[in-house]
């Protein structure tokens, strides 16, 4: 597998030119079936709650818009499983900051898992009243995912476009990226349960 530090320039030309871009393989197999068993010894343990729509006051678990359940990442206390990732992740950010000047100083990482049938309604990551979210990242943890699974991210590429979108299958290992305050996207109803581990780099 070539390393991250030689695939981070074609990247950031594609965040630069398209805002938006997906990296297959960016951490190894074992790393992501470790991150796997991680989420899924947490949900197990009862860690995960029902995701929510808006924030303070207006934040609520809305079964209609999306039905994830999700658990923070502790950026202080990193489990083994989670190093590679922070580590990864790390590298990205400063290159992002180094080339692109987004200015990203922190990031807000958690677990989703989608149990069957459940999905997430076209949206925009950044809230009304906050503008920190800078760029979305969601690494997937599935392992085999086959085209009847569903549970796609759908991006429309194009806000003059309203016709114009991507799917984008779950693959364990695969990494994509958006610019937070330009893309709206939706998660399509998944037929198998269905884990990621997605964040936000803020500014
Ligand atoms: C989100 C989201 C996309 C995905 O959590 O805001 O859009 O593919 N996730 O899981
Ligand atoms: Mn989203």
């Amino acid at each position: 597998m070539t390393s991250l530090a030689t695939r981070i320039p074609a990247l950031i030309d594609a965040i630069a030119e398209q805002g938006w871009v997906v990296l297959d393989d960016f951490l190894s197999p074992a790393a992501i079936d470790a991150l796997r068993d991680e989420a899924a010894s947490r949900l197990g343990a009862g860690q995960f709650h029902r995701a929510g729509v808006g924030r303070s006051e207006g934040h609520a678990v809305r079964d209609t818009v999306r039905g994830d359940s999700v658990r923070w990442l502790d950026a202080g206390a990193p489990s083994p499983a989670e190093l590679p990732y922070w580590e990864a992740i790390t590298q990205l950010q400063e290159a992002l900051n180094r080339e692109l000047f987004l200015g990203i100083r922190e990031g807000e990482f958690h677990y989703a898992h989608y149990p069957v049938g459940s999905f997430y309604k076209r949206h925009i990551d950044r809230f009304r009243d906050d503008d920190a979210r800078t760029v979305s990242v969601v690494l997937y943890l599935n392992q085999d995912w086959v085209v009847g699974n569903g549970g796609e991210l759908r991006i429309w590429t194009n806000p003059d476009q309203p016709a114009h979108y991507v799917d984008i299958s779950p693959q364990g290992g695969r990494l994509v990226l958006f610019l937070s305050e330009r893309f709206w996207h939706e998660v399509l109803p998944a037929q198998q349960p269905r884990w990621s581990l997605t964040g936000w780099m803020r500014r």
